[in-house]
């Protein structure tokens, strides 16, 4: 699909605040092996809270209770929101398994959220897993933000899950304010959010093992609600029927390690690059240096020169290949985060050119260039530099 046709997509689902996008159970188990592959003990003992998760929607209820055992988990916990109070109106019906119970309520069925739990082996067939999960309403609608959920989130080590689109910042905000470990999905635009940032630069938040990643030609794909007015050539179906949409820029953010995050980023010198460069902006040329702030710019992850001694303005997907043992971050190159960080406002002729000869937005901290006489502003930059 055209990318304005996909933007266009993504923000209507931002304007709707479409948040009912569920994920594919094997996008949570190729995620979950990477940590699991680094640290086999990952999830040992561990109490982990799903609190976005309804279990007849959510593959994540579904992979965690499946693994009990393997992960050797203490407990797990997966809250969902009550419909009523969702963004989506749906022609919800209750499943038969929960009308079929002793404690099915009509009105709580639409106004409460419910807990499902799992710590022992309920049906007594010598095994825990998703046959185990006892329920109940919640005493509220499961908003994650409610005292009720914080208390769960206090009592877990460990929170997973595709948090709404709409809250993501608030989402991440609540778990780092209770200092837990967690896994999580979002954007990657996410990372120029000054908050995001401020932890990813304190190493309390990095990307996970897939981040904006194109697996078989695909973003990441999720499911939808069948009336989801979503079109364009993202949208598909899946083998059962099911609409699915995939999302560009879509991945995982964490603070749990993993492997990649310490394999070296293998790099060529600087004279390298510019001979055997396969970017015809960086063969033959010299890397051109901000206005605004003593580093250059590197328009491609790849192209970043292994012996250049000082900070370099690198695009932020470059986070998803970053080695804290490599490289250390300074700051965001834009508006106030790169005030922040001592990248200095426009010169008043710059200024004034951006704005009346080519009519842009000139936003001071904003990193740029001068080429020819004419004003360059690079779509957001990480400054870097090496370690060593
Ligand atoms: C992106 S979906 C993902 C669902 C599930 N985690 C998955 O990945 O399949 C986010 C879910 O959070 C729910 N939600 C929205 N606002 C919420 C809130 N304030 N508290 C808890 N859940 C909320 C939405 O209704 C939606 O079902």
């Amino acid at each position: 699909m055209a990318k304005t046709a996909k933007n266009k997509n993504l923000r209507n689902a931002n304007k709707a605040k479409m948040d009912e996008f569920y994920t594919q159970f094997h996008d949570i188990e190729k995620e979950m092996s990477a940590y699991l592959e680094f640290n086999p003990k990952t999830f040992n003992g561990k109490t982990i809270l799903l609190p976005c998760d309804d279990p007849e929607w959510s593959n994540f209820t579904k992979f965690f209770a499946q693994n009990f055992e393997r992960f050797g988990l203490k407990k797990l916990i997966s809250t969902s929101y009550a419909v009523e109070s969702k963004n989506y109106k749906s022609n919800y019906q209750p499943s038969l398994f929960e009308v079929n119970d002793p404690q099915y309520d009509e009105y709580k069925t639409r106004k409460n959220g419910k807990i499902f739990t799992l710590t022992r082996d309920k049906s007594g067939d010598g095994k825990i897993d998703v046959n185990d999960l006892e329920w109940t309403y919640l005493k509220g609608d499961g908003d994650f933000r409610s005292e009720e959920i914080k208390k769960l989130r206090d009592e877990a080590d460990i929170i997973i899950t595709n948090p709404p689109f709409s809250l993501f910042r608030e989402f991440v905000a609540w778990i780092i304010e209770a200092e837990k470990k967690f896994v999580v999905i979002g954007n990657m635009n996410a990372i120029t959010y000054r908050d995001i940032f401020s932890l990813i630069k304190q190493n309390k938040l990095w990307t996970g093992v897939r981040f904006n990643q194109r697996l078989n030609g695909k973003n990441m794909t999720f499911f939808v609600p069948d009336d989801y007015e979503l079109s364009g050539t993202e949208v598909e179906m899946s083998a059962d029927g099911k609409k699915m949409i995939s999302v560009a820029g879509t991945g995982w953010y964490t603070n749990l390690d993993h492997g990649r995050r310490h394999e070296p980023l293998p790099l060529m010198t600087k004279q390298d690059n510019i001979k055997f460069s396969k970017h015809k902006e960086i063969k033959g040329k010299e890397y051109q240096k901000y206005e605004n702030f003593d580093a250059i710019d590197v328009p491609f992850t790849d192209a970043i020169p292994s012996d250049y001694k000082g900070a370099m303005g690198v695009p932020i997907s470059f986070l998803n290949k970053y080695n804290p043992e490599q490289f250390e971050i300074i700051g965001l190159g834009i508006s106030n985060s790169g005030i922040e960080v001592g990248v200095q406002p426009y010169k008043p002729e710059h200024k004034k050119y951006r704005k009346e000869i080519q009519k842009r937005g000139a936003v001071d901290g904003d990193l740029y260039m001068m080429i020819n006489g004419i004003v360059e502003v690079p779509y957001a930059r990480v400054l870097i530099k090496h370690k060593k």
